[in-house]
């Protein structure tokens, strides 16, 4: 039978942009109470404003995922105020575009610990409470969590730590009753490529090219909630991420040749040697 939302409290990170935003609204259109987490007050207030406007539950709090007391605090005050919590979905993402030996060590630092130790901070402040509702943690990562993607070594770091982390926590939780599910996603049509960071850690403030099709970022939102209902463990969402998955499974050194020609531009870059 599927899960159902209604009622149910749902906490999704990195809310007030992008797939973030698109989920609050699918999971606000189900009846759930959304408790949206992001550190951009703006886009909060527009999330608000906009799920308030259709009559749904909406919460936001003002929060960076990287800090571990901030995040205690905000599930602590969602379980005190709103109720134990049924569906946590890690979402908060940042990526950069840069050669690994051109990236400031603090840049590739700043990626994984949004996506994975924000992840981390978040799973473990609210563990408990998802184990008393039975619910399900869900972990936003991409194909470079399963495959490498060059110009995105940080990227491909936390990705991958995001999903030996959320496959081993289901192996520990399942017994409890709470389902694990890892969303691999390919491109979607967000702000993600404009806040993407350069070497030096300044935010590109530009497209980059992108391979295979482009999903919407509430057609993305409507699978995630469609597997979460269904309890999947994996969602390969996207054409290019279910095809990348079987290629690089089965032949991993012509994946690695065709992502590299997809991806010849960050060989290009004018970077310096981050030392300046
Ligand atoms: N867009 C894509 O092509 C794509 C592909 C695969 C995976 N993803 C993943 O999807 C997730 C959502 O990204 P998006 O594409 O919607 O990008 P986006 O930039 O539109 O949204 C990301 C949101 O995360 C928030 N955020 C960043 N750092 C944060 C922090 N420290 N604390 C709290 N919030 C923070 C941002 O403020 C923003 O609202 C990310 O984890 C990303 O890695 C995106």
């Amino acid at each position: 039978m599927a899960r159902d939302f209604k009622d149910k409290v749902v906490v999704i990170t990195g809310a007030a942009s992008g797939l973030g935003y698109s989920l609050c609204k699918r999971f606000a259109q189900a009846g759930a109470k959304v408790a949206g987490l992001d550190k951009d007050a703006a886009g909060l207030k527009a999330l608000a404003e906009e799920l308030g406007g259709m009559g749904a539950s909406v919460n936001t709090f003002l929060c960076d995922v990287t800090d571990e007391a901030v995040v205690n605090d905000t599930i602590n005050q969602i379980i005190d105020n709103i109720g134990d919590i049924y569906v946590l979905i890690n979402n908060a993402g940042v990526s950069h575009v840069s050669l690994f030996k051109e990236t400031r060590a603090f840049v590739l630092k700043r990626v994984i610990d949004i996506s994975l130790f924000g992840t981390i901070y978040c799973t473990k402040a609210a563990i408990d409470s998802i184990i008393k509702t039975q619910g399900t943690v869900i972990g936003i990562a991409s194909v470079a969590g399963y495959a490498p993607l060059a110009g995105r070594t940080g990227y491909a770091a936390a990705k991958h730590g995001m999903a030996g982390f959320l496959n081993t926590l289901r192996t520990e939780v399942d017994r409890d009753g709470v389902k694990v599910l890892l969303v691999f996603a390919t491109y979607i049509k967000t702000n993600l490529a404009k806040n993407n960071l350069s070497a030096d850690g300044t935010p590109m403030r530009q497209e980059r090219p992108t391979s295979g099709n482009v999903l919407m970022p509430d057609e993305a939102a409507e699978s995630i909630f469609n597997a979460a209902a269904q309890e999947e463990r994996q969602l390969l969402l996207g054409e290019t991420a279910q095809a990348s998955w079987d290629l690089y499974h089965s032949d991993p050194q012509t994946y690695e040749q065709i992502m590299l020609s997809l991806n010849e531009y960050v060989f290009n870059s004018t970077a310096d040697d981050g030392d300046s």
